[in-house]
C-alpha cells in the first residue's frame, strides 16, 4: 500500500525562536493577534520592538474558544482597518491561532456573515483574498500551528463550524517553548491532554499512515512521561521544551489524519457542559481505547507499541494517568447520565470526526 504524508508548514522549533519573526516578515506589514494576558507578560512590547513600524494592527482580546459573537466584530474591524497588511502573526493558544485562521480568510466586502454562510455549506471554497499566517503557540496542546483546521464556536446556537482551506495552513510555525513557561497549571494539564488525545486519535483513525504513527507514538510516550513532571515543576524549561515538542509531534500526526471519536464527543461536552477542550477530548480516552482495540490488526499493533498487549492493563494505565492529573474519566462526573452518554457516543460516531474512527462502521456504542 502506498501512503502519503503531507504538511506544507515551515516549522521551526527551539527556545527563543520567536526572534526569527523579524527576518521571516522582513519588508512586510504585520498584524498581531494575541491573548489578553500577553501585554502584562511583556509579549506585546517584545513584538513591537521586534517589528517596529511594520506592526500595523493589534488584536489582543481573544477569549478561549473563538465564538461567532466576538469574532464578527474582530473580523469586520480587521478587514476595515488592516485589510492591506501582508501577514498575520498569531501568538497564543489554539483560541488565538484559530481566530487568526478565520481572520485571514477574506470575503468580498469583509463581512463575517458571508464567511459563516460559506462555512455552513461544509464545502471548500476559494476566498476572494487571504493573508499569510504565521503561528507561534504559547500552549503545548492544540497543534493548530501545523494544521489547516480551525474550530469556530457558536455558543448561543449550540453549534460549531470547522474551517479548513488551503490558505489556512500557516506558512510558518514558530514553536518557542519559552513562550509557554507562564501557562498556569490547569491550562498546562488540559492542553497537554489535548495533545495526548490528538496523538491517540491519529492512531485509531482510518486515515492513519506510517509517518503519522511515528509522530503519534513518540508524542504519547513523551506526554505520559513528561506531563505529570511538568505539572509539578511549571518553571522547568527542559520539561516545557519536551512538552512543546510532544504537542508538535501530535499536531504533525493529526495534521494528516484529522481527529476521531474522542473529539467528536468533546464538542458536545464543551458546548452543552462547558468542559474545556483539552479535558473534553481526553476524559473518554480509556473508553475509546476499548472501542478501538480489536477493530483492525494493524491499528492494534501500533497501539500495542505504546501500551503492550493487554487491553485492560492499557485502559487502566490511561485511567490512572488521567486520575493522577485530577481528571475524572466517567461521564457522571461531568453531569451526563449513562443513558445520555450512550446517545452522545452514538451521535458522535455519526459526526464528521466520528466517521474517521476505526470502529465507526460497527456497532461499538
Ligand atoms: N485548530 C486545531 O487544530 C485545534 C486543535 C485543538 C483545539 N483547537 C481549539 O483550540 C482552542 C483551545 O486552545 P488552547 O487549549 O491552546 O487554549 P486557549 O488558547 O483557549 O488558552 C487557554 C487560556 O490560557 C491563556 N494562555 C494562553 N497562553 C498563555 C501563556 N503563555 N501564559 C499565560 N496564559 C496563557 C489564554 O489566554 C486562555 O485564557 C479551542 O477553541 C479548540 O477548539 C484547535
Ligand atoms: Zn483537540
Amino acid at each position: 500500500m502506498i501512503s502519503r504524508f503531507y504538511n506544507p508548514v515551515d516549522t521551526r522549533f527551539g527556545w527563543g525562536c520567536l526572534e526569527q519573526l523579524a527576518s521571516i516578515t522582513a519588508e512586510q506589514t504585520v498584524a498581531l493577534v494575541t491573548f489578553p494576558e500577553a501585554r502584562a507578560l511583556g509579549l506585546v512590547e517584545r513584538i513591537q520592538t521586534l517589528l517596529g513600524e511594520r506592526l500595523v494592527y493589534l488584536v489582543e482580546d481573544v477569549q478561549p474558544n473563538p465564538d461567532v459573537a466576538q469574532l464578527r466584530r474582530t473580523y469586520e474591524h480587521f478587514w476595515q482597518h488592516a485589510g492591506t497588511c501582508d501577514s498575520v502573526i498569531a501568538i497564543g493558544g489554539g483560541s488565538v491561532i484559530d481566530t487568526a485562521k478565520a481572520l485571514i480568510v477574506g470575503t468580498d466586502f469583509g463581512r463575517f456573515d458571508d464567511l459563516l454562510a460559506l462555512l455552513a455549506t461544509g464545502k471548500p471554497f476559494v476566498p476572494s483574498q487571504a493573508k499569510t499566517l504565521i503561528a507561534a503557540p504559547t500552549t503545548a496542546g492544540t497543534g493548530s500551528e501545523v494544521t489547516p483546521w480551525a474550530t469556530i464556536w457558536d455558543a448561543e446556537q449550540q453549534k460549531k463550524y470547522s474551517l479548513h482551506l488551503d490558505c489556512t495552513w500557516p506558512a510558518v510555525a514558530l514553536i518557542d517553548p519559552q513562550l509557554m513557561v507562564t501557562v498556569p497549571a490547569s491550562v498546562t494539564v488540559s492542553t497537554g491532554l489535548d495533545a495526548l488525545s490528538h496523538a491517540l486519535e491519529a492512531i485509531w483513525n482510518r486515515n492513519a499512515n506510517p509517518l503519522s504513527d511515528t509522530y503519534a507514538v513518540s508524542a504519547i510516550e513523551d506526554i505520559l512521561e513528561c506531563l505529570p513532571l511538568l505539572r509539578n515543576d511549571l518553571g522547568n524549561g527542559e520539561l516545557r521544551s519536551r512538552m512543546a515538542l510532544a504537542a508538535l509531534k501530535a499536531g504533525m500526526a493529526f495534521s494528516n489524519t484529522k481527529t476521531a471519536l474522542a473529539h467528536s464527543i468533546s464538542y458536545e461536552m464543551t458546548l452543552r457542559h462547558g468542559v474545556p477542550h483539552g479535558i473534553a477530548c481526553s476524559f473518554t480516552l480509556p473508553l475509546v481505547l476499548g472501542l478501538a482495540w480489536g477493530q483492525d490488526a494493524n491499528r492494534d499493533r501500533t497501539l500495542q507499541r505504546v501500551f503492550g498487549p493487554d487491553l485492560l492493563r492499557a485502559q487502566e494505565q490511561l485511567r490512572s494517568f488521567l486520575h493522577s492529573l485530577e481528571v475524572q474519566t466517567d461521564f457522571a462526573a461531568y453531569g451526563v447520565s449513562a443513558e445520555q452518554a450512550k446517545v452522545l457516543i452514538e451521535q458522535a460516531l455519526q459526526g464528521a470526526r466520528g466517521k474517521n474512527f476505526i470502529g465507526s462502521a460497527s456497532n461499538v456504542a
